[in-house]
Parts: C-alpha cells; structure tokens; sequence
C-alpha cells in the first residue's frame, strides 16, 4: 500500500488550483438517472469515490464517457446518458464502499418508479442513520420497505404524488435525495428545516437547468414544483470549499503564503472566520482567495453546524493547525459523534489534545514532531498531512486510500507550492 512522507517545516508559497467539489458531484452524478438525455458535468475532480460512483452508474445501465481533458489538467468531463436504464439495484458491496450511494434512491423513485439498495451499515465516524431518507421519502410519496439489509422503496402507479417533510435534523444526504425525487412529482413538495450547503444549492441549480422548478433555494424551506420531465444538461460542478480551507490550514500552520485558485470565499464564511479569528490574513482576490500567515496563531472556540455554520468536514484540519497556536482551542463536534480519531495521532505527533464527549481542548504546544501515523476517515488523514507540514522532521501517513477518495492529486498541489511532500509504495 502507498504511504506518503512528509519532512516537515517548509512555508509553503504559490498558487493551488481548487479542484470539484467531491460532496457536489456526488450528488449531481445521480441526477443522470432523471432523464434518458445526456448530463454533463464538467470540472468533476479525479477521485477514488468518483470512480465509485462512476462504476454504481454503469451498474444501472449508465453509458459513461470521459472526454476533453489531458491527464495534467486537474478534473474531468464526464457524459452520462441514463437511456435505458437496466437494474435498480445497489448491492452492499458498492454501497459499503461508499455511502453516497444511497443517493440513487431519489432518482431512481422518480424514473422508474422504485430501487433497492443496500442499507450502508456504520462508519468510521459514526452510525450515519438513513432514517430520514426513507421518512422524506415516504412523506413524498413512497412506500418503504425494509428487508435482509436491503431497503426497497417503491412509488405509486403514476408516480410520486409529492408531499410536505419538516426535517427533525438537517441532513445534507437527505435533502439531495428529497430534491431529486420531488423534482418529477405529480405533484408540489416543500421541504421544512432542509439543508442549505452550497452542494445543495449547486444540486438545485442543475436540476432547474434541466427544467426543474424549485423555489427558495439557498435557504431552509425548498418548494418543488414537480415537472413531467427532465432534459439534458451541462453543468460545471462548484469548487471545493472543504479543500479550499484545508489548504488554507495548511498554508497557515507551516506561516505560508498560497494562492487558492478557483475558491469562492462567498462560500467559505465559517471557515474563514475561524482562520481570521486565528489571526491567518484570508482575503478574496481576482479567481480565488489569497491565504497568510505571518504571526504566532491565536487559539479559537468553534462548533461544528449545518451551513452557515463551521464544517463538520474541517473540524480535524483546524484542529492541526491549532495545535500551534499560542494558547488553548475548544473546538465541539455537534454533527457525528465519532469524528476525532484524529486526537491520539495528533497527539503522538506532539500535539496536546484532551477531548471530554463531544469537546476537544487544544492545548496549543510549541512545535511537532514527525511520526508513523494513519487516519481511519478522511478529513482526519488530511489534518495529519497538516500536521506532517509543519512538524519537525518525518512524518509518514499511513491508509492512503481515505485521501484518494477526497483529495485530488495532494502531493502534487502540496509539493508545487513547496513541500517536501512525496508519495512512495510501501513494502
Ligand atoms: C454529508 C457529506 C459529509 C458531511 C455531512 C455533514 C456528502 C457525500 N457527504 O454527509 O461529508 O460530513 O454531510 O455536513 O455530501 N442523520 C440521521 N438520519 C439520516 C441522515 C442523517 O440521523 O437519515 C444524522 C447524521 O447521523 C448526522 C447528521 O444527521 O448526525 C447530519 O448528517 P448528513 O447531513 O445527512 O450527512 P451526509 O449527507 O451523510
């Protein structure tokens, strides 16, 4: 298995090119499943869960075609073209590799009428429920059945009728699979309490360019008006504003200076207030954002929310670069109750973390020191490259695979603004 080594201490300089936003494409990919016209999408990052995804799509019959880009640009365009479709089933074995599975079930309730797929079991940073996917979707209409670790949900003679859900939890997942299953309703659906993340928004944007009609989009009510069908589209995926601000920790922690090329700061509040809380300089320039650090950093109180709030998704790489700050961080992790498995690492590295439940006291320490570390998910392996950047001597990371499902070529963007970054197989 590959490891990468990381000699630690260079500020890093230069420009990084933002790449797709992995949960956007995850959720625009199965909306190919809506209309037996071509979708493409382009700007789709080169990940393992893209591939995933990719592989699900042929699965039911998808036609995929990847055009248009040299293997030294970043992204890809991918066609997908849904003209038959020849399965509705999602087996476990797709489904455990990647829950994002579980996003085919809106599409494929609306344009074939049902689907099966595999219940995803636990994961690394929680038990991810999909209660509310099924609850949403019964109250749009479906029947729900459960059986032999499979759920089935099935839609009425003509179609979902639509309906009205409030949310009892934001969920991002549940939402995307709710907008595209009411996309096609006989009827009018609103949605109460949904999520309002920028992947969302991105979601509700290409559904209207395929001839959805949804309104309130951006905010915590969405009204779907249902439409008879759906036609082609090509769509440009938003960039990644989880990569974005790990970057932006990253330049921070080694007192760097990088370019994000392509980030959208109107996106990024949370995450860059807490950087400037931090004392990191973040300004929006002309095509992306402009990221320094030139001071000690200044520790932080932050909670993890739904959008607007701060990303469960940067919780672990904000923690890394608030292990050097001057003083103590408190950092609470509302949204999985499993997300810091990254502590005892960081820790081994040097790092002074006590977590108590869901809270995290980040002791700041001086410096960090290179190590052997590995990450069971992947935001947790991002802070210890992180971490790796700004530590004293060697670190080697460990389970590349977590980084490959999210990061897009890391070790080339990170060495191209500086680090002594590299990939190697292991033994
Ligand atoms: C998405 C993101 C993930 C991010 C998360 C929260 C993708 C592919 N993944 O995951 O990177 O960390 O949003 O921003 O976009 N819940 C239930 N029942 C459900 C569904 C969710 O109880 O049916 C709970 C979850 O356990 C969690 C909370 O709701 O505590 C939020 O989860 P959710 O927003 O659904 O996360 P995902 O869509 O799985």
């Amino acid at each position: 298995m590959d490891k990468i080594i990381i000699r630690g201490g260079k500020p890093l300089s230069g420009t990084i090119q933002i790449s797709g936003a992995k949960n956007a494409a995850l959720t625009l990919l199965p909306c190919a499943l809506l209309t037996d016209e071509p979708l493409t999408l382009r700007n789709l990052p080169r990940l393992a869960d893209i591939d995933g995804f990719q592989h699900l799509m042929t699965q039911f019959g998808v036609s995929t075609t990847i055009a248009g880009s040299r293997p030294e640009d970043f992204g890809r365009v991918m066609t997908l073209e849904a003209t038959r479709i020849t399965s509705s089933t999602a087996p476990y074995d797709l489904v455990r590799k990647m829950r994002a599975s579980i996003l085919v079930l809106g599409p494929m309730l609306a344009r074939m009428g049902g689907a099966t797929v595999s219940l995803p079991g636990g994961c690394a940073i929680g038990n991810r429920p999909i209660d509310l996917h099924l609850k949403v979707l019964e109250a749009l209409g479906a029947q729900i059945e459960l059986a032999a670790g499979y759920v089935r949900a099935i839609a009425p003679d003509g179609g979902l009728p639509g309906g009205r859900y409030a949310f009892p939890v934001v969920s991002v997942g549940a939402t995307e699979n709710a907008l595209m299953a009411a996309a096609t309703a006989t009827g009018k659906s609103t949605l109460h309490n949904a999520a309002r993340e920028p992947e969302i928004v991105d979601l509700c944007n290409l559904l209207v360019a395929m001839g959805a009609e949804i309104e309130g989009i951006g905010s915590s009510d969405l009204t779907i008006h249902g439409v008879p069908r759906l036609h082609g589209a090509t769509y440009r995926v938003m960039p990644d504003r989880i990569e974005a601000g790990s970057y932006a920790c990253a330049a921070a922690i080694t007192g760097g200076s990088v370019h994000l090329a392509g980030a959208r700061i109107e996106e990024m509040d949370a995450t860059v207030g807490a950087l400037r809380d931090a004392g990191v300089h973040v300004e929006p320039v002309r095509g992306g954002i402009d990221v320094a650090a030139d001071g000690p950093l200044r520790p932080v109180t932050i909670s993890t929310a739904p959008y607007p709030g701060f990303a469960t998704d940067m919780q672990a790489q904000l923690m890394a670069m608030l292990c050097l700050a001057e003083g103590s961080s408190v950092l609470t992790e509302t949204i999985f109750e499993n997300r810091y498995m990254h502590v005892p690492e960081l820790n081994r590295m040097g790092a002074h973390i006590e977590t108590k439940g869901r809270t995290a006291i980040v002791n700041g320490v001086s410096k960090l020191s290179g190590a052997e570390v590995m990450a069971t998910d992947l935001r947790a392996s991002m802070s210890l490259v992180i971490a790796g950047l700004a530590a004293e001597g060697e670190t080697v990371v460990h389970r590349l695979y977590h980084l490959d499902r999210g990061y897009e070529r890391l070790e080339e963007k990170l060495s191209g603004v500086g680090a002594d970054i590299e990939r190697v197989g292991s033994d």
